[in-house]
């Protein structure tokens, strides 16, 4: 017998978690948006049904579901390089960005290796960091709510491997602009990998090329979803672009048949729809305007929103008063404890039920 084995096992102790686990934050499920009356504006979807074609296309596959999928999703990346101009080679998929975003995280990180990003971000981010056993670096935001660069250039250190910078940034709409960026990549060493989250890409007017960013610099992941223009969020699918050696990786971390027939056809069917979904992209961003005129005129002080949602900063008790007046209305929107309020940018009625709350409660 040796020192590790168990001389005789406890039997009142049970398995423990984790201590990254036990400290991760509880799911608290939200109010979901099915009453008439509930306008669910919580999450940054599309307001939209899923693109006919995507329907179509699942309906199709739906009769082959005792089926593994294609483990390689070899014919969706296949078209995303097509619509990319890039090679299959370089792109890797995954069940969202979200999931693809912990293939590059525990693709890339042993325990203790440090990942930069802005504060306040995607939620998610400080999660998979922690998960992975790995040291999240938060770097507040800038006066203007976008991403401090020079701040987070100042973050890198040896121990960093992955930088994470989100365009259009969630929660604040702010892009990152093309010339700071490549400002930036200059400083970062090549070693680093720079994930450019682009989850709402589709939605701004402003913002890096960062197809051409990553040509140039071979450190750069594209980072892309399905989820919010394309309407295809309960399905799950997302892609990395990357230099062809670390999309190999990201595939070899993936979760095996990880992304669903139903969600690869999907997936393809809605980028042959590409003119059909820039069309509803054009009557949100109608919408985004819209609004944003509105609270100006209102008295509400918005930075220039590119994704698909607005940010409202709020103090604590602004905040509060905020989310009551919301929940009361029957309006699902994000509250961030001491920083904000954001909310997708819908349907006109239900951005009129936004805009009249708002008028009531403005300074
Ligand atoms: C910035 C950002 N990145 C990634 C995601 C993840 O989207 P999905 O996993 O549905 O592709 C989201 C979703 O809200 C997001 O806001």
């Amino acid at each position: 017998m040796t020192s590790d084995q168990l001389v005789a096992a406890p039997q009142t102790a049970l398995p423990t978690l984790r201590g990254a686990v036990a400290g991760l934050p509880s799911y608290v499920p939200g109010r979901r948006g099915a009453g008439a009356d509930i306008a669910a504006l919580a999450s940054n979807e599309s307001h939209y049904d899923p693109l006919p074609a995507a329907t179509a296309a699942v309906a199709e596959a739906a009769g082959r579901m005792n089926r593994y999928p294609d483990m390689a999703a070899v014919e969706l990346r296949e078209r995303l390089a097509r619509h990319l101009g890039v090679t299959a080679e370089e792109v890797a998929v995954g069940p969202g960005s979200v999931g693809v975003l912990q293939q590059i995280i525990t693709g890339l990180c042993d325990a203790g290796d440090e990942v930069v990003f802005a504060w306040r971000s995607f939620e998610a981010y400080p999660i998979l960091v922690e998960l992975a056993g790995a040291r999240p670096v938060r770097v507040p935001l800038d006066d203007a709510e976008g991403h401090d660069l020079d701040a987070m250039a100042a973050a890198v250190t040896v121990r960093t491997k992955v930088i994470l910078l989100c365009t259009p940034n969630n929660p604040t709409g702010v892009p990152i602009s093309h010339e700071r960026l490549e400002a930036f990549l200059q400083t970062v060493p090549s070693s680093v990998l720079v994930v450019i989250d682009e989850a709402y890409v589709e939605y701004a007017d402003a913002g890096p090329d960062s197809l051409a960013l990553y040509r140039r610099y071979p450190n750069v992941c594209i980072l892309r979803t399905f989820s919010k223009a394309y309407g295809l969020a309960g399905l799950r699918v997302g892609y990395a672009v990357a230099a062809p050696a670390i999309a190999e990786g990201l595939r070899r971390t993936a979760l095996p048949f990880g992304v669903s027939a139903l969600a690869q056809k999907a997936a393809i069917a809605s980028l042959d729809a590409g003119e059909e979904m820039e069309a509803r992209v054009s009557l949100v961003k109608q919408e985004r305007a819209r609004m944003a005129a509105e609270l100006a005129a209102q008295g509400w002080t918005l930075q220039p929103s590119q994704g698909n949602f607005l940010w409202i900063r709020a103090d604590e008790q602004r905040l509060a008063t905020l989310v009551d007046a919301f929940n009361a209305a029957g309006i699902m929107v994000r509250a961030y404890q001491g920083d904000g309020i954001r909310i997708t940018v819908a349907d006109p009625a239900s951005n009129n039920r936004v805009l009249r709350l708002l008028e009531a409660h403005a300074a």
